[in-house]
């Protein structure tokens, strides 16, 4: 049986993973495709670097147009991450008539709709489960079971290392810094964490969910985004005592034809499935017309898990070889985009503000409320330790974000508020 050659660009956390599933479950893969799949070169940055599996000295290279020039190799898996020398690799790979398999979300949030054009025009698969929610099976989950109903909600915890180091602070009172280095050495994040940590990396992966989730071509730009960096103890504190975990929640929603993304730090009732998704595990809820409420968990990132993903969509691809049938499941978004306006999103806020502690100043910010109309469904005040504060916890009903943003405006003049602690979304 003639084997199927696969080019790997990139052997780090999730290389090293593809390569010891390839090579260890070889038997069973070969049985599900009809031929063996063999890893003919790796790309690697540095050939002398220390590597934690060992691999063929001469199969690794330090240029990549080795694999995408070799008239050998079938496939190119690309888990070298960046975006501009990895499209043009990709590209160039395509051109060549080579199928892609990715897991790149920066690349495929920004470049996806050229990448799938290359790929639609070259008859060619480009596939990137990986990409989303590590190990969870969620684009495949989209695209195929879903392809019955109308999706109208996507709330997913898509980012690892945010909600590893939002359970440690909240679970063991770990400091902010010191679990997001454990975080790094775990392999969960990014070269540069600041896409982890500032929601950058959610963002990209909402673009790519709901683009999927609400067949529109739903662009990073149009995703708020807002990351944990400014979370407190306090905040995480006062939620779990009003029945709340903290949560960076990504948020994609439609009614009718107008669609709202976000990734925000949100506040979670911890009756809600999402609320109770801890350390690096991810979890999508799915909402559609017909079947109601669904949730989709599992690992979000790390060697093995996203190394499973990356796996089947080079099963997927094999398999498409033997029945000659690649580059005929190219999603093409059918959707004109249209994006609600901050009058159309509705929430509630969770909102902590540190004021003067003396008598009418609850009226003076209820007062505020009702003039923007947004109603209250609870007002908690505290003393503070420092005597010249008191602290407020307000938990609005469904309020616009216009509205909110307005009452936030008008608490900047109010003299009785000493600050503005924290505002979140609240969701379940
Ligand atoms: P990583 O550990 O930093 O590994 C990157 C690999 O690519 C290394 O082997 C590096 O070579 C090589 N490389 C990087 N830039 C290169 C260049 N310009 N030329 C040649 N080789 C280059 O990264 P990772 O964590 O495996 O992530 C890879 C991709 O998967 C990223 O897109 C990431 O977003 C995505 N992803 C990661 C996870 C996760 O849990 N880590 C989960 C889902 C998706 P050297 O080894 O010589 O340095
Ligand atoms: N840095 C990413 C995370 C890797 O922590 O979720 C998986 O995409």
């Amino acid at each position: 049986m003639k084997p199927v050659k696969v080019g790997l660009l990139g052997m780090g956390t999730v290389g090293t993973g593809v390569i010891r599933i390839v090579e260890g479950y070889q038997e069973d893969l070969q049985k599900q495709v009809g031929s063996p799949i063999q890893i003919e070169k790796v790309l690697v940055q540095d050939r002398s670097k220390a590597r934690r599996y060992s691999i063929d000295p001469n199969k690794l290279t330090e240029n990549a147009w080795d694999i995408i020039d070799s008239p050998d190799i079938d496939v190119v898996v690309e888990v070298m991450g960046g975006i501009e020398t990895t499209k043009q690799y990709i590209l160039a790979a395509l051109e060549r008539g080579k199928h892609i398999v990715t897991a790149n979300k920066d690349l495929m949030a920004l470049h996806g709709t050229e990448i799938l054009a290359k790929a639609n025009e070259k008859g060619c698969d480009v596939f990137y489960e990986a990409s989303v929610a590590g190990g969870i099976p969620i684009i495949r989950t989209l695209i195929e079971g879903f392809s019955s109903d109308r999706i109208t909600k996507i709330m997913g915890i898509v980012n690892g290392t945010t909600n590893y180091i939002l359970t440690k602070m909240s679970q063991e009172g770990a400091s902010y810094g010191d679990v997001l280095k454990e975080a790094q050495q775990l392999g969960y994040a990014e070269s540069d964490p600041t896409s982890d940590v500032e929601g950058l990396d959610a963002a990209r992966k909402m673009a790519i969910l709901s683009t999927l989730g609400f067949h529109a071509n739903v662009e990073l730009s149009d995703v708020g985004v807002k990351g944990i960096s400014q979370v407190s103890k306090e905040d995480i504190v006062y939620g779990q005592r009003l029945g709340y975990e903290i949560k960076l929640l990504g948020i994609a929603e439609r009614q009718d034809d107008l669609i709202a993304v976000s990734v925000q730090p949100t506040m979670v009732k911890k009756s809600h499935p999402l609320a109770s998704v801890n350390g690096v595990f991810n979890a999508v809820y799915v909402h559609g017309e017909a079947v109601g409420e669904t949730m989709f968990y599992g690992p979000g990132a790390g060697e093995m898990p996203t190394a499973t993903s990356v796996v089947a969509d080079l099963v997927a691809v094999v398999k498409n070889l033997k029945l000659g049938v690649n580059g005929q499941r190219v999603f093409v978004p059918y959707k004109e985009k249209k994006l609600k306006t901050d009058d159309q999103i509705a929430s509630k806020y969770y909102l902590l503000l540190h004021v003067a502690d003396k008598a009418g100043v609850l009226a003076k910010i209820t007062q505020v409320f009702a003039e923007h109309e947004v109603s209250l469904e609870s007002v908690v005040q505290q003393p503070n330790s420092n005597t010249v504060n008191a602290e407020i916890i307000i938990i609005t009903h469904d309020a616009s974000k216009a509205s909110m943003n307005q009452v936030l405006k008008h608490f900047e003049s109010l003299d009785v508020i000493h600050e503005i602690k924290s505002v979140y979304r609240v969701e379940g």
